[in-house]
């Protein structure tokens, strides 16, 4: 049964409205008003009477349902209050039943989601910054596949470019194989930084750069020999964050594959007379609609970032032939994005109106507490092992007897720093605050992992499978209500987290759940009660188990049984 549904059934009827308008009207009012409400504001222009009298009117012809206790209007609202033994059994058998389908739904079914999200630079370190996108876009691709859509995770890494005209000057001049293979990423980007600056003093530097760069457009041998080596190199590093992360990518496709896909765009381009010569460059000149040109080719023939992002849109519309083609990236690509876009458009495909940028602010570190190894970036497997090892000085204090240590650790540790990240819209700055994100009573990863090691603790230690035989009237106490009212609301949660593309949605719907799981257990008594109280309560444990596991997937933490 859906509640909201079933009222604004009995409303729609009540006052002669249509059913999806009424549904969408229905909100969740704070604690003592009622569990649902219908707000009569919207319907005062229409009928021009006050919204309160429009309230009475229609509560008074209402056919109050079964499952309702008791209607009563508060000022332009109408209030229902259901009843509770009805509810909580209808919300535990349906988490039972659908196991770990509950939150999720079919929606998607036939209907493909490309994400292309973490995308790091090759021989630059991995900093902190490509740790949200990396956070926000695997939790967005759990969120559109557990709604029934088809996704694929692109990794669009960053394996062309200048950068490497100059990697590969640099390294002919202070690098050597042995450095490179003892420190991998860190020595590549101390040569890359070497070369700025030097290149600073002597400018001919950069035409070395440009040559080689030219080199591997041309495939010379050595040329790409030494490319191919430092990818392997940022790969190796990528793929162990990735592994700790527990992040995979059903494409790795990097701007290098689009090579050989790029001609084409520029031909169809200059077919349509979308081309313009400024300064010796092509562009695509965006005047009209208040943006600067889109660059596509440089004056030496280079191609760009923008004309590698339109080959990519095309390689992957008539691959996947998306429904949506969400891009993760920092707000600080903006105008790029909607540059491109626009350039999709003007060349007459309609699907330019499926292109998403979904932006997210920055990344810091709040008390400068935090210095790292060389002092500049800050890099994301330093932040990883620091929050560890915090993590594990606080179970080496709190449980000093678990077993697993280092492994929970590792899962809290990291869990903490994705859920920090995620639990805040994603536009707004993240500050990265040990103690904060630590704390096991805030509202941060580990107190939700923690409740969630909570319920399986006294699953296990009930030592029985969950009896079907319930009486769900043992269950209609305040505080296991609310606890089946914040588990009801979740599969709408996940619906406007992927309407949004927010999983911040998520993140605070899961603190929900574990607070009012909380307060449950500190009001009631699990397993020293009557055998029929502690199997109805064990049901409700059950159910919060599940909602909580399964939640925490959903951003990409992990769900440690015991901690
Ligand atoms: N490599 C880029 C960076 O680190 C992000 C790429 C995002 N994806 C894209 N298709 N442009 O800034």
């Amino acid at each position: 049964m859906d509640f909201i549904k079933e009222i604004a059934a009995v409303v729609a009827k009540a006052a002669d409205l249509d059913i999806s308008e009424v549904e969408n009207l229905i909100e969740i009012p704070k604690p003592g008003m009622g569990d649902y409400a219908f707000p009569c504001f919207k319907l005062a222009k229409v009928m021009k009477k006050a919204p309160q009298v429009i309230a009475s009117e229609i509560a008074e012809k209402i056919e109050k349902p079964e499952f309702v206790e008791k209607i009563n209007v508060l000022n332009a609202y109408i209030n229902f209050y259901v009843n509770k033994t009805v509810f909580v059994e209808n919300v535990l058998k349906k988490v039972s039943e659908k196991g770990s389908k509950y939150i999720g739904s079919d929606i998607g079914n036939g209907k493909t989601i490309v994400i292309d999200y973490s995308s790091p630079n090759i021989a630059k370190p991995f900093h902190i910054g490509h740790l949200r996108s990396t956070a926000i876009g695997n939790s967005l691709y759990k969120i559109y596949k557990a709604l029934g859509y088809n996704v694929v995770g692109i990794n669009h890494l960053g394996d062309w470019g200048t950068q490497f005209g100059k990697l590969i000057v640099a390294y002919k001049l202070w690098g050597n194989k042995e450095a490179v293979e003892k420190d991998d990423i860190k020595e590549l980007s101390r040569i890359y930084v070497k070369f700025h600056e030097e290149a600073e003093k002597n400018p001919s530097l950069n035409d070395e750069a440009r040559s080689w760069l030219v080199k591997m457009q041309e495939g010379d041998k050595e040329a790409i020999d030494l490319w191919k080596w430092f990818c392997d190199i940022s790969m190796k590093e990528f793929n162990r964050i990735y592994k700790r992360l527990n992040i995979r990518f059903d494409s790795y496709a990097g701007e290098s594959f689009y090579n050989d896909k790029m001609q084409a765009v520029v031909d169809e381009l200059r077919e349509k007379n979308l081309l313009t010569e400024s300064q010796g460059a092509q562009i695509v000149d965006l005047e009209k609609y208040n943006m600067p040109p889109c660059l596509i080719l440089r004056s030496d023939g280079g191609t760009l970032y923008p004309t590698r992002d339109i080959a990519a849109a095309f390689y992957r519309k008539k691959t996947y032939n998306f429904d949506k083609c969400i891009y993760v990236t920092a707000l600080d690509q903006n105008l790029h994005f909607a540059q491109w876009f626009k350039v999709i458009e003007l060349m007459g495909y309609d699907w330019a109106k499926d292109l998403v940028h979904t932006p997210f602010g920055l990344v810091s570190l709040g008390d400068g507490k935090l210095s790292t190894r060389k002092g500049h970036v800050v890099l994301m497997e330093d932040i990883l092992n620091m929050s560890v090892e915090k993590t594990k000085n606080i179970i080496e204090e709190k449980n000093p007897n678990l077993e697993n240590k280092d492994e929970i650790a590792e899962e809290v540790g990291i869990g903490a720093i994705i859920f920090e990240d995620l639990f805040n819209s994603r536009i707004k700055n993240v500050v990265f605050d040990f103690d904060r994100m630590l704390n096991f009573d805030g509202e941060t990863g580990p107190y939700a992992q923690y409740t969630h090691a909570r319920a399986c603790s006294i699953i296990k230690r009930a030592g029985v499978d969950v009896d079907e035989n319930i009486d769900y009237s043992l269950l209609n106490d305040e505080a296991s209500f609310n606890v089946c009212k914040v588990i009801n609301e979740f599969p709408d949660k996940l619906a406007e987290a992927a309407d949004k593309n927010e999983p911040y949605i998520i993140a605070r719907q899961i603190i929900e759940v574990c607070k009012a799981f909380n307060k449950f257990y500190n009001e009631n008594n699990i397993l020293n009660s009557e055998d029929n109280v502690k199997n109805a309560r064990l049901k409700l444990v059950f159910a919060v188990r599940n909602v909580l596991r399964d939640g925490l997937d959903l951003l990409g933490v992990s769900a440690p049984e015991q901690m």
